[in-house]
Formats: C-alpha cells, sequence, structure tokens
C-alpha cells in the first residue's frame, strides 16, 4: 500500500426519521410468520417516513448536526456531494438544497452521484481525491448517503425498507477513519437486479437474482483487493457490507469465510466465530432502521462506533458497498486511535430513542398520505415548527418548500416530528448480538 497523505473521513452523523414499525407487526398484518423477518432476514424495525420528511430533510438533519457537533466553519465547506437513488427532482440535486439550508458559501461546489446503493461511496472517493489535491487549503467536503426505501405493499421487499440519512467530513485529519490508498477494487456489470423507472414510487427487483449480482460482485472486488493491497483476512479487526437487510451481510460473510477456508485448506477458525467476532457487531443499528440504501454501509460504521468506542482503537476495516445495476468496491480504512469519544456522538442512540412506533394500519395510511402528495404539483401543510428541524412543507407552484432549522436548536436531542400520527415513543433495546439459523 502506498504510504501517503492521511485522508478520509474526520466526523460522521446520522439522521432517520421519527417514526417505525415493527416487523413483527407487518408480518402479523399480512399473515407471514414474523419469524421469517426477524430471522429469515435478520431485521427487526424499519424506519418510515411522514409526508413532511423526505430524502432532502433527512440529508439536511445530517449535515448540520454534523457541521455543528465537530465545529466545522460552513465557510470551509469546499464540496458538497449527495450520494442517493431518491432524487426528488431530475434537474436540481439534493446537493443543492442541502447547501441553502445550511447556508454554505457560494464558492462550494454541489452536485449529486447516482448508482443505486454505491452512490455515496463513488462520493466518497470523489471528495477523498478532491480533499488530497487541496491540501493545504483548510477546506473540506462533505459527502451525504440519503435514501428512501421503498417496495410495493405486500411485495417481498417490502420488509426490507428504511429510511435516513449519514453524513461525513471528508478532509486530512480524519479522526474517524483514514482510507487506505490501495489500487481500486471495483467492479461493474450491466444486469437488472434492482432498479426504478422514473414513473414508478417504489423499486423493482428481481430479489434472488439481486442477492446472486451482490455475491459475485463481492467475491471479484474481495480477490481483487487481496491481491492488490498487500492486506489479507487477518488485517481486519472488522468486516462491514452494504445491508440490505441484515442476513444478506451473513451470506456475504459466509462467502468470504468460505474463500479463505478453501485458500487455507480448511485451516482456518470457525465459521460461527469468525463472524460473532468480525460482522455481527457492525449490524444493530441496521436492524433498527432497515435497508437505507446508499448509506446502509455508513451506518454500519456509525453503529460499530457508538457500540465499541474505544474497543476499535486504531482497528483496520474492510468495507464492501454494492449498488444494484450493479457497481461495487471493496475498500478499507484505518479507525482513528481516540476511537472511545465517538461513542455518543453519531446521533443515531438519541434518534432512536425518541421514535413513534405505529401499527399496521397507521404505516398504510402514511404511505398512502405521502404518495398522494408527492404526485401533486401544488399542495402546502400547515408545520408547526419550533425551529428544531427540517420540515418538507408542499410544493407551490411546482416549487418545493421547505421549513428550516436554526443552527444552534438543530443541534439538540431530536424531538418527535410535529403530530402527524398518534403514538407514543418507544424506547430502543440496547445493541444486542442475533444469531441466524
Ligand atoms: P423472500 O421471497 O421473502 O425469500 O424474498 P425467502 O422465501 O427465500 O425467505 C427469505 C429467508 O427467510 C430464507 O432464508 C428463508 O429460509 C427464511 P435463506 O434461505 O435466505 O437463509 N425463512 C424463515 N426463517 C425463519 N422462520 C420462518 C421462515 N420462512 C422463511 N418461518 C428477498 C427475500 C431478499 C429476495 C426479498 O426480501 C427482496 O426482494 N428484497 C429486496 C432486494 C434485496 O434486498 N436484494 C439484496 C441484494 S441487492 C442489494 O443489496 C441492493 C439494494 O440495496 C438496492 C440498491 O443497490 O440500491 C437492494
Amino acid at each position: 500500500m502506498n504510504q501517503e497523505t492521511r485522508c478520509g473521513i474526520e466526523g460522521i452523523s446520522v439522521a432517520i426519521p421519527k417514526h417505525f414499525i415493527d416487523l413483527g407487526t407487518l408480518a402479523k398484518a399480512t399473515g407471514i410468520d414474523p419469524e421469517k423477518f426477524y430471522k429469515g432476514l435478520g431485521g427487526r424495525r424499519m424506519a418510515v417516513v411522514t409526508p413532511l420528511e423526505d430524502p432532502v430533510t433527512l440529508a439536511a438533519e445530517a449535515a448540520r448536526t454534523l457541521l455543528d457537533r465537530y465545529r466545522v466553519d460552513p465557510a470551509g465547506v469546499g464540496m458538497v456531494i449527495v450520494g442517493s437513488e431518491s432524487g426528488v427532482d431530475a434537474a436540481k440535486p439534493i446537493a443543492a438544497y442541502v447547501h441553502g439550508m445550511l447556508k454554505l458559501a457560494p464558492q462550494c461546489r454541489t452536485f449529486d452521484t447516482q448508482h443505486a446503493c454505491y452512490g455515496a461511496t463513488a462520493a466518497l472517493q470523489m471528495a477523498r481525491n478532491w480533499t488530497l489535491r487541496h491540501q493545504g487549503e483548510c477546506r473540506k467536503a462533505v459527502v451525504i448517503a440519503t435514501d428512501i426505501a421503498r417496495y410495493d405493499v405486500g411485495s417481498a421487499g417490502e420488509p426490507t425498507q428504511g429510511a435516513g440519512a449519514v453524513a461525513m467530513l471528508i478532509g486530512t485529519e480524519p479522526e474517524v477513519l483514514t482510507i487506505d490508498s490501495a489500487p481500486d477494487a471495483v467492479y461493474t456489470e450491466d444486469v437488472m437486479d434492482f432498479w426504478r423507472p422514473h414513473y414508478q414510487s417504489t423499486a423493482m427487483v428481481d430479489g434472488k437474482y439481486s442477492l446472486e449480482c451482490y455475491l459475485r460482485a463481492l467475491e471479484h472486488t474481495y480477490r481483487t483487493y487481496q491481491r492488490t493491497s498487500g492486506l489479507s483476512w487477518d488485517d481486519y479487526r472488522r468486516l462491514l457490507f452494504h445491508v440490505p437487510f441484515p442476513k444478506m451481510a451473513y451470506k456475504a460473510f459466509k462467502l468470504l469465510h468460505e474463500l479463505e477456508a478453501d485458500r487455507h485448506n480448511g485451516d482456518f477458525p470457525s465459521f460461527e466465530d469468525s463472524y460473532d467476532r468480525l460482522s455481527e457487531p457492525a449490524l444493530w443499528a441496521n436492524r433498527e432502521v432497515g435497508n437505507i440504501y446508499s448509506g446502509s454501509l455508513y451506518l454500519s460504521l456509525a453503529g460499530l462506533l457508538e457500540s465499541e468506542g474505544a474497543e476499535l482503537e486504531s482497528a483496520r476495516l474492510g468495507f464492501f458497498s454494492y449498488g444494484s445495476g450493479c457497481c461495487a468496491e471493496f475498500f478499507s480504512g484505518r479507525i482513528g486511535p481516540d476511537s472511545g469519544i465517538w461513542r455518543g456522538r453519531t446521533g443515531i442512540s438519541e434518534a432512536l430513542e425518541d421514535r413513534v412506533e405505529l401499527d399496521y394500519e397507521q404505516y398504510i395510511e402514511l404511505r398512502t398520505k405521502t404518495d398522494a402528495m408527492s404526485r401533486n404539483g401544488s399542495f402546502r401543510e400547515r408545520v408547526r415548527t419550533n425551529g428544531e428541524h427540517f420540515w418538507f412543507c408542499g410544493v407551490d407552484d411546482h416549487r418545493r418548500i421547505y421549513a428550516s432549522a436554526s443552527s444552534s436548536a438543530a443541534a439538540k436531542p431530536l424531538a418527535t416530528a410535529p403530530s402527524i400520527v398518534a403514538g407514543s415513543p418507544v424506547a430502543v433495546q440496547s445493541p444486542a448480538m442475533q444469531r441466524f439459523s
């Protein structure tokens, strides 16, 4: 690996919607054994948006918390890239809305990147290269992954929905994660495993085939990275994967373990022990939120920092990013020496604490209302905001309108949304190990 300037993630922050549905509730309402979703897919709950939340408000919320918590001077932000497959406009990028909502300086480059769930990794690599080129100018890049995962009601994909955003500060003082300088290990193949035509609000998917495409891309990129980076299995303290549903990360780990066990002629640590040590600890937040597409891999990273803190000191992590269609990449990075300070700083724990649980009827009602509004070129929702959060208020003459948060208020613990549905906050379970059968 090349020894060049350190560069990578200086700060990370997560925003998730204020409501969720338990997968058991969804299963029972649709006549399915809840164990299929809990054990078969490995999920537990999934975040659900109200009509007042969209990919822009989630992105702005995550980025605002990032800038406040890490005391970033807005004038020092030279680039904002949003990785998303849930764009709200075919021309105006989410990054431009976020730039305005955060009142960033005009001399800042803004754009979105799209390649299904790979979009944010493309953004991260681009921001990293830009930062390396601009060393010494004290300018930072902000990369935001934001998405709302939606499938048809009653479809096999429905229990793998979710929503959320992860914002990352990219610079040359990467206290969270220094990205290793190694040759690219990427893989592209033109496949129809998952797609969403412009006229559809939900994704289409060839479910079983998408699993095959994901695993094929993993094998290619992992083999390439092992060959070109000089790193091997023993160098990784944790292995993180794109998580469309937690059981997929288990399948991904199983494949890599088999490849390594073959290479070592079977003289290799057992699968269960290796999995529990290397990959399971990174999945607890994904289990609570569901698939957030471009942000899923980075939600795992934030969850790991929250739950493990100091145990990750200077640890090397391996990352597999996959976007349907498909493009994938394997890369690695090293956690900073003070990893203990990240516990409680990513925003996940407090966001999960105040969530409101939906029953099945409320979940369907929210979906229907969100769909109806997004089809309407002119509507106005009366939002009474206390200035703590960003809300989507409607469309006026085809222009989207947002209620903004003030900088200092947004850094406070998250409160619940304006009353869209009834319900009371539900406590989140502490990160727990889950075994797949
Ligand atoms: P399905 O029809 O529910 O599949 O679809 P299934 O019937 O095979 O059941 C799933 C698992 O539950 C199986 O376990 C069953 O045995 C088990 P496995 O064989 O896989 O180990 N099961 C049970 N377990 C316990 N108790 C029970 C029980 N019954 C069954 N009673 C599928 C599953 C994932 C295909 C579906 O949910 C889907 O289409 N999801 C969306 C697509 C997806 O997530 N694909 C992943 C790879 S592509 C990707 O990651 C990209 C993506 O994020 C998009 C992007 O890039 O933007 C999706």
